[in-house]
């Protein structure tokens, strides 16, 4: 695990956007990895800066999301489908029809979980996984306790995560939905490089249990020690327990 401190957010993005530039560049038909909440946002506007400049294309690119709301429409405003149309999609010149998300409206929850699979499968697996981390060490919406073995599936969300969320639902903790389907932590881990960034205090005891604790379903992130191209980008704050 490669640990980067970086003097701000900003800069922490910057060095993501610049690992994600060296791997398009080496391999255009890059498949990519999206993660939703506020982390990536700087690493989707540093991305779009350097579309618009002409360093980078992701034109012949794919991408898969790590997790969607079960119950809300793909263009609900706070699906992630929707999210990561606005904050990623829209900004790059990346084909929407390959931008793929589990799909939470399908009526038969188990069978969608496994084309997803497949299709990620199909697309030759991910290259680049991108990563947040909640507060509670989850990564996609893999709780603590998830199997760190698990697939895509359907998933509860524990209540702090939903009193996190509950700001994107303007405040309305009953307006977040109870369940998702997310990526597993064994599905995650396949990707061939995976870059955690995080930022803010919040986010430290998660960040020291990933690059210290032991291994351990407690914290879901841990599961990223055993992988062998994991690079962690923190601003100060969130490097403040290591
Ligand atoms: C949600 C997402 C995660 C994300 C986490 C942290 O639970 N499912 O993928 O990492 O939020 O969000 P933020 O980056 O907004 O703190």
């Amino acid at each position: 695990m490669d640990v980067g401190i970086a003097e701000s957010a900003a800069q922490a993005a910057s060095i993501a956007a610049d690992l994600i530039q060296r791997a398009v560049r080496a391999k255009p038909e890059l498949v990519l990895g999206l993660a939703t909440g506020s982390s990536p946002v700087g690493i989707y506007d540093e991305l779009a800066r350097r579309v618009n400049d002409g360093r980078i294309s992701l034109a012949a690119a794919s991408a898969f999301m790590l997790d969607e709301y079960v119950g809300l429409s793909p263009d609900h405003p706070q699906a992630y489908r929707s999210v990561i149309d606005d904050i990623f999609t829209r900004k790059v010149d990346i084909d929407p029809a390959r931008v793929h998300g589990p799909d939470g409206t399908a009526k038969d929850v188990e069978a969608a979980c496994i084309e997803y699979e497949q299709a990620i499968r199909a697309a030759g697996g991910t290259d680049v996984q991108i990563l947040g981390i909640g507060t509670d060490g989850h990564i996609a919406f893999n709780e603590p306790t998830s199997s760190l073995a698990s697939r895509t599936r359907i998933k509860t969300l524990t209540k702090q995560t939903r009193i996190d969320n509950s700001r994107f639902f303007g405040g309305d903790l009953d307006a977040v939905p109870s369940h998702c389907l997310t990526q597993g932590i064994g599905t995650i881990v396949e990707a061939r490089k995976i870059i955690l960034i995080a930022a803010g205090r919040g986010k430290a005891e998660a960040i020291r249990q990933t690059v210290e604790g032991p291994v351990s379903a407690r914290w879901p992130a841990t599961a990223l020690q055993h992988h062998p191209d994991v690079t962690v980008l923190l601003d100060p704050a969130a490097a403040c327990r290591l």
